[in-house]
């Protein structure tokens, strides 16, 4: 990939865009109203917007290493306190995908410096769910489990924020759990339980 075909592409971007609607930068400058706010992995083969087939302005949009949402995360934190106190986004999105390097890598017993504090709560995901993924005897079988549960655990860390907390009161809004499967290129949603989830554990995690 040479970085000058970079700037080709978005010239040519551009002329395919303001073809069919010639005042279409424009319009995207007046305005800022996503509906749904996406927490994806950085995996570069997982984009976001291009595997949902969405526009630019469509959805905000926050990608980091395993799609985590570790609660004392600045980034994190701050991405989801702008998506809901302000853009008033409907949806939540976390989507996790299966060949995770970033979930698998979590498990292994290798020293991985500033990575090992991020990626330990993959394993705090695992010891939560020890009894469920131990069962489990093909190792494949047991990590897209893994992948799995690692996303319902951060969309209950997206439902201990104070923001999702008060909006849940207020007006709609979703928290949804997904899976972009690599092998088939499916977006699989995981139909996550949330009443039963937020019933069993808002007792300890309710602050508004
Ligand atoms: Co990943």
């Amino acid at each position: 990939m040479e970085i000058s075909h970079i700037f080709q592409n978005n010239q040519k971007w551009i002329k395919e865009k303001v073809k069919t609607d010639k005042d279409y930068f424009k319009r995207l400058s007046l305005s800022h109203n996503p509906e749904i706010l996406y927490i994806g992995c950085s995996d570069s083969r997982v984009s976001a917007e291009e595997l949902m087939g969405v526009q630019p302005g469509e959805v905000f949009v926050h990608r980091n290493i395993a799609n985590m949402v570790p609660n004392t995360d600045l980034s994190a934190m701050s991405v989801i306190n702008f998506a809901v106190s302000h853009l008033k986004v409907k949806h939540i999105v976390v989507c996790g995908h299966y060949y995770c390097n970033g979930v698998k890598s979590a498990m292994e017993s290798a020293d991985l410096g500033i990575l090992n504090p991020w990626l330990r709560n993959i394993r705090d995901v695992y010891r939560l769910h020890k009894t469920e993924l131990n069962a489990i005897t093909d190792e494949e079988t047991k990590y897209k489990r893994l992948v799995e549960l690692n996303v319902q655990e951060q969309c209950v860390n997206i439902i201990k924020t104070p923001d999702v907390q008060k909006a849940v009161k207020e007006r709609s809004i979703t928290v949804h759990g997904w899976v972009f499967d690599i092998q088939s290129g499916k977006l699989i949603d995981l139909k996550i339980d949330f009443d039963t989830i937020l019933e069993s554990i808002m007792e300890i995690y309710r602050i508004i």
